[in-house]
């Protein structure tokens, strides 16, 4: 039988894609999902996509007794993968008490259950924001992980230190984390893809959203940084490549390959491209000329960050092959597609 895996948020952005993936690989995919800031018409996405239907639980994991009930009902699962926080740095700043309650709880009331279930293996999704503003480029495992900027990142930072507890004190539960870069992009099909809610924070969704003629225009918060040509440098990822990885940790777990109680990966291209080289790409890919206007810098911002790719190469057997233009010319057909069939929001 396929083994069963639990993803939560897999109705989201990253966790979509990576649904797709563990279909692919003969995975059964049960979605948690609270559809706070996701849909449901995700799962039929996927099956148009896949030809498979996940089975999907709504839960909100922050109601532990639901989520005890429902990971009770699925206690065969190999394993969980665990997408489901709210992710908008902006808005943890406003919010904090929100973002802890919501991103600790969920992870919290998950592992408990787990453990009461006795389902021992658990990929997180973490943040290259852990690293904070980086001493040291390109960015390894080892860098030291400094004090987040926002709310958002720090629970990020929070959740590892939890699962290296956890795992140390459940010898038989193994946790890998995986910190990512600024996946971007969509599905070849246009049938998923980022849906911010409101205005997007990130800079992929604003420019296809200008381009689309949803904002007026993108701002781009500085060019007086420290780089080529002063705005600053990411590394963007393809959100399949990132889904991809996904299935490479699983089956590391699966093969008990891990050499530490919590193993951490960056997923990232190694390659950075500043704001600008992506704006060039963007344009060079569409045929749109984007209207932009640089302004003052948004707090909060590191000039530069990307990631050493070595150790997820090595030990996941995983590297990104797609690159900028494909990421961009995906969320492009993605943002068309999406808005030729709904309304915008
Ligand atoms: C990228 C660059 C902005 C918007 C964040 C989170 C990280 C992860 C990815 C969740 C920066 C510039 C952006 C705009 C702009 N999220 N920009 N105008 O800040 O690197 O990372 O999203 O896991 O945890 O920290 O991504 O896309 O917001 O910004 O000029 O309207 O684009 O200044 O240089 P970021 P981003």
């Amino acid at each position: 039988m396929n083994k069963k895996i639990i993803v939560t948020g897999g109705c989201g952005y990253i966790g979509s894609h990576t649904v797709i993936e563990l279909i692919k690989n003969n995975f059964q995919v049960v979605i948690f999902d609270d559809l706070s800031n996701s849909s449901q018409d995700t799962i039929g996405r996927i099956e148009s996509i896949t030809g498979v239907r996940p089975v999907f639980e709504q839960v909100d994991l922050k109601d532990v007794n639901h989520t005890s009930q429902v990971i009770l009902k699925h206690k065969n699962a190999f394993g969980v993968i665990h997408f489901a926080a709210h992710k908008a740095v902006g808005e943890s700043v406003q919010k904090p008490l929100d973002y802890y309650q919501n991103n600790l709880y969920s992870l919290l009331n998950t592992l408990k259950a787990q453990h009461e279930n006795g389902i021992q293996n658990f990929i997180f999704s973490s943040s290259a924001t852990v690293y904070g503003n980086p001493k040291s480029l390109p960015i390894t495992e080892n860098n030291q992980t400094q004090r987040p900027f926002s709310p958002y990142g720090n629970t990020k930072k929070m959740a590892e230190e939890i699962l290296e507890d956890f795992s140390k004190a459940y010898t038989d539960f193994s946790a890998i984390s995986l910190r990512y870069f600024n996946p971007i992009g969509a599905h070849e099909s246009g049938e998923i893809g980022e849906l911010p809610n409101g205005i997007p924070n990130n800079l992929m969704p604003y420019i296809t959203q200008t381009a689309a003629g949803i904002r007026e225009k993108l701002m781009v918060f500085g060019n007086d940084y420290d780089t080529t040509d002063g705005t600053p440098i990411r590394d963007y990822i393809h959100v399949v490549d990132l889904a991809k990885a996904h299935v490479k940790a699983l089956f590391r777990l699966i093969e008990n390959k891990q050499e530490q109680a919590l193993e951490t990966f960056n997923l990232g291209t190694g390659n950075g491209f500043s704001v600008m080289e992506v704006i060039e790409s963007f344009e060079r890919v569409s045929g749109i000329k984007l209207n932009y206007e640089i302004v003052g810098r948004r707090p909060g911002d590191v000039p530069q960050l990307f990631a050493a790719t070595d150790l997820a190469h090595h030990k996941l057997g995983w590297k990104a092959e797609l690159g900028l233009d494909e990421m961009i010319d995906s969320a492009w057909r993605w943002e068309q597609k999406y808005r030729a069939t709904t309304t915008a929001k």
